[in-house]
Formats: structure tokens, C-alpha cells, sequence
């Protein structure tokens, strides 16, 4: 049985394994944290959503109503952004879909990417995300892993001008591109950069978020779980006692409070397809966070494992 198959057999029960919000300590705030995006001044919640494998999916009965559930408990719970791609095949068309059905695109901040070649290209390409997301407006257009970086810049910041699009910005997903990460970051006026950063990919600490955060530049971390491999790491291991100093009930919690106590980080985004998964996630943006001592406790903690 694969990790994903396993998942999806426990994922029902999860939601029993995470304390209900309601159970928090009586001073412990319920409101998830946000961050402000530098260029705007905007507010945006630590913990967004992930959609590449968990909403690429055909919406049989069953799984519309798993996944509406999903966006429903993400909106009560106070998330906005939504990550997806042309890439996540029938992610953006699911989005669109749902985010209608429930009536919530006013309160989402839709994120999604540009992955093509060539500048008439890259402009069909967006006009189809927007149609299938069933928006006039994008928050966010990102060059995905910056495939054909400055021709898609050059239409980013036409769109932007028009309003078509409300922030521009670069993705990757891996450290091998950080360098030219890195030169796009100095050399362009970005919006937002997006960027793997987890206690198992920890290289953005050394450079590109310290320049995002000189340069001004929002940044929202893919594969916040190494795209699930953390949870094998500490599989049938207990959390550590020092996670009751921040307010932290399970592992996924323990790994996304890492990440956005990080002062540069502006949220996570973690993709799931469970309830269960997304409540918990959550809390991850819930209640205090680790200061840096205890970040680096949390580090020799899971490096030890
Ligand atoms: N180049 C790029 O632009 C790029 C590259 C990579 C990722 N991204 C974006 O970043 C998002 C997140 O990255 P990712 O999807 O690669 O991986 P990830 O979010 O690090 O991990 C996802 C995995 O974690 C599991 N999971 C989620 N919540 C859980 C919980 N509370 N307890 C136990 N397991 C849990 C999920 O399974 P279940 O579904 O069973 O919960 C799934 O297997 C993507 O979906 C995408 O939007 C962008």
C-alpha cells in the first residue's frame, strides 16, 4: 500500500486525532495568524492550499462533496489562498467549480501559474486559467518553475496594470534553481516569490529568504511536508514535550508552525484532499509559534529521528 493509498484509508478517522478547536486552552487565541504581503500591505493567512495531486481528481459524487467539505472547513477556518497550476491537470477546472458552487470566491485569494513557452502562448494559457477558475480576476499569476521567465514577466506586468491580475511572481520547487531564483529576485520587481521550505529542504533559509525579506517580496512555501515524506519520517513517533510550548497537537502541526514562524515566510501551503488533514492544518496557523531557540530545538529534534 502506498503512503497516498494508507492516507486515504486513515484520512476519515484524522479529524478524531486532532483536538477540536474547541478544546483549546481558555487563553489561546482560535484566529489563525496572517502576515501582511510587502508590496500591498494586504493581510494574508499563515496557511493556505495546495492542489496539485488532491484536487486533480473527476468529481464523482462522493469526492465533490469530500472536497467541498475540504473548501468549506478552509474558508470557516479562515484560509484564502489557493495554489494551483495548468500543470495539476484537472486542479484549476475543480477549483473554479466548487469555489462557484459554494459561493466563496470573494473570500479566496486565487493563486495560480503560467508553465508554457512563447508570449501568445503563456496569454492563452492564462485566459483558460481564468476561465476555468470562473473568475474575472486573478490575485496572484506566477511563472511556474520559471519556465520562460521574462516573457511571461513582460505580460505580468501589462495584466497587472490592467487589473487583470493583482500580484506577480516567480515559483520552484527545488534548491538546483535557487541561484537563478535568486537573480530574478534582485533583478525584477516581484510580488511574491514561491519556494520549497520544510525541517527536510531547509536550503531557503540561507538565501533566498533573507533577500526576500531585504527586497521586499511576499513568500509562499510549497512542499511544506517534502510532499508528505516528513510524515514517513516520524511515523509511529511521538511529538516531542516542548511542542506544548507552542500550542502544537500533531505532527503536521509541529512542521507547518516551523515554517511560518519563520519571519520572511508569508504562508504555507499544504495540499490535501481530507477534512480531517485540512482542520489540522489549520491549527497549524493557530496559537503561538516557536521563537527561534525553539525552531532550532525543533530542527536537532527532527534531525535526530
Ligand atoms: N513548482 C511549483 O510551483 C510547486 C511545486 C511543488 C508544489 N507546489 C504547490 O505546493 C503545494 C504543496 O506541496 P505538495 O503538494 O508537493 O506537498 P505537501 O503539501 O508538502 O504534502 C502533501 C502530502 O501531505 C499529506 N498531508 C497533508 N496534510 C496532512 C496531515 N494533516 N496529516 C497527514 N498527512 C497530510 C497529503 O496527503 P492527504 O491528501 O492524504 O492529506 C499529501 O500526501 C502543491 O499542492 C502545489 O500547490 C508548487
Amino acid at each position: 500500500m502506498t503512503r497516498r493509498e494508507a492516507g486515504k484509508v486513515i484520512g476519515g478517522t484524522a479529524a478524531a486525532l486532532v483536538l477540536p478547536i474547541t478544546t483549546r486552552a481558555a487563553n489561546e487565541s482560535s484566529t489563525i495568524l496572517t502576515r501582511t504581503v510587502p508590496s500591498s500591505g494586504e493581510k494574508l493567512p499563515v496557511i493556505g492550499l495546495g492542489t496539485w495531486r488532491a484536487f486533480d481528481v473527476d468529481l464523482t459524487s462522493d469526492i465533490r462533496r469530500q472536497l467541498q467539505e475540504v473548501l468549506s472547513m478552509f474558508v470557516k477556518l479562515g484560509g484564502r489562498v489557493i495554489d494551483s497550476s495548468p500543470m495539476y491537470g484537472h486542479a484549476e477546472e475543480v477549483i473554479g467549480d466548487l469555489s462557484a458552487a459554494l459561493g466563496i470566491r470573494g473570500k479566496l485569494f486565487l493563486a495560480t501559474k503560467v508553465w508554457t513557452r512563447g508570449k501568445e502562448s503563456g496569454i492563452k494559457s492564462m485566459e483558460r486559467s481564468m476561465a476555468l477558475l470562473r473568475t474575472k480576476r486573478i490575485d496572484l499569476m506566477q511563472v511556474h518553475n520559471l519556465v520562460d521567465v521574462n516573457t511571461h514577466l513582460a505580460t505580468l506586468r501589462e495584466w497587472k496594470d490592467k487589473g487583470r491580475i493583482r500580484y506577480l511572481g516567480i515559483t520552484h520547487y527545488e534548491a538546483g534553481a535557487f541561484t537563478d531564483v535568486e537573480n530574478i529576485m534582485r533583478s525584477e520587481k516581484l510580488d511574491f516569490v514561491q519556494i520549497n521550505y520544510s525541517l527536510m529542504e531547509r536550503d531557503a533559509e540561507e538565501r533566498v529568504l533573507p533577500l526576500a525579506n531585504e527586497r521586499g517580496i511576499a513568500v509562499i512555501v510549497n512542499r511544506p511536508f517534502g510532499a508528505g515524506d516528513l510524515f514517513d519520517k516520524v511515523r509511529s513517533k511521538s511529538l516531542p514535550g516542548l511542542a506544548t510550548e507552542f500550542d502544537c497537537r500533531s505532527w503536521a502541526q509541529f512542521f507547518l508552525k516551523w515554517i511560518v514562524a519563520h519571519p520572511a515566510v508569508t504562508c504555507a501551503i499544504p495540499a490535501t484532499d481530507k477534512p480531517g488533514h485540512l482542520e489540522d492544518n489549520m491549527q497549524g496557523g493557530i496559537g503561538r509559534l516557536p521563537d527561534e531557540n525553539m525552531r532550532r530545538r525543533m530542527v536537532e529534534f527532527v534531525s535526530s529521528l
